[in-house]
């Protein structure tokens, strides 16, 4: 499978240039990549800062799966970058549900995905991940404890270079099971076996985050004993 890789100076947001792309029919992983945005999106409605020196860009998929197994590629994606982290840069990279990558407990990268379905069926017609990545740049966001690969190693790195092996190792999972992907996920992942508290649009939910099932959803036994599925939102370990 080969990339097809679109670069652009300032954007609003890569997400915006993706979605345009996607919806003209651009070819399965297409990338957009930008070396600053002006209207970053984050997860929840928030904006996600993007100064000269990080690395920001979307990917548009277009896997053969059914609506209900879409969440796969939540964990895919946050797996691929934990797993280069660790192996290009010896890092000790971690997902917090649902995924967020952080490092010594601080956010070093977001992941927030759009997806359009077929009108007509369960099925998806492309599914836009965009990743923010801090590496050369210095991320100040207020209340939020943030950091980058720079930060963290002391010198300036090639962002292109880590955009190139981390689609590499997306292409590597896109060829693995959902189970294994899982498993691994659930080895790198500082959310499980936790007290947390799942923020959504509409509720605070406290419990203690137990596992994920076969949907991909996060399993929460609540303060007052229920089992709840959660299937997005932020969470407060
Ligand atoms: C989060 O809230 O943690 C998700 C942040 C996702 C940011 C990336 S940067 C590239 C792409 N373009 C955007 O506007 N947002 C995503």
């Amino acid at each position: 499978m080969s990339s097809n890789i679109h670069y652009f100076g300032m954007v609003n947001s890569t997400m915006d240039i993706a979605r345009e792309m996607a919806k003209n029919g651009c070819p399965d992983f297409t990338v957009v990549v930008a070396e600053q945005q002006k209207n970053g999106r984050g997860r929840m409605n928030r904006a996600w800062l993007s100064d000269i020196g990080g690395l920001y860009f979307t990917l548009v998929l277009r896997p053969d799966i059914n609506l209900t197994k879409v969440s796969i590629i939540n964990f895919l994606i946050s797996l691929g970058i934990v797993r280069v982290l660790r192996s290009k840069f010896n890092l000790d990279a971690r997902v917090k549900w649902p995924n967020d990558i952080l490092i010594f407990h601080q956010k070093i990268c977001g992941i927030l995905s759009e997806m359009e379905t077929e009108s007509d069926s369960d099925s998806v017609k492309f599914i836009n991940i965009g990743i923010g990545l801090n590496v050369n740049n210095y991320p100040l966001v207020k209340d939020q404890n943030v950091t980058s690969l720079k930060l963290l190693l002391y010198k300036e790195l090639d962002k292109m270079e880590i955009l190139l092996n981390i689609l590499d190792e997306f292409k590597k999972l896109i060829n693995e099971s959902f189970n294994n992907i899982v498993s691994e996920w659930k080895m790198n992942t500082i959310t499980l076996n936790k007290k947390v508290e799942i923020v959504t649009l509409k509720e605070t939910i406290k419990g203690t985050a137990i596992d994920i099932d076969e949907n991909g959803s996060l399993v929460l036994e609540t303060d007052e004993g229920l089992r709840k599925q959660i299937y997005y939102g932020d969470c407060f370990v």
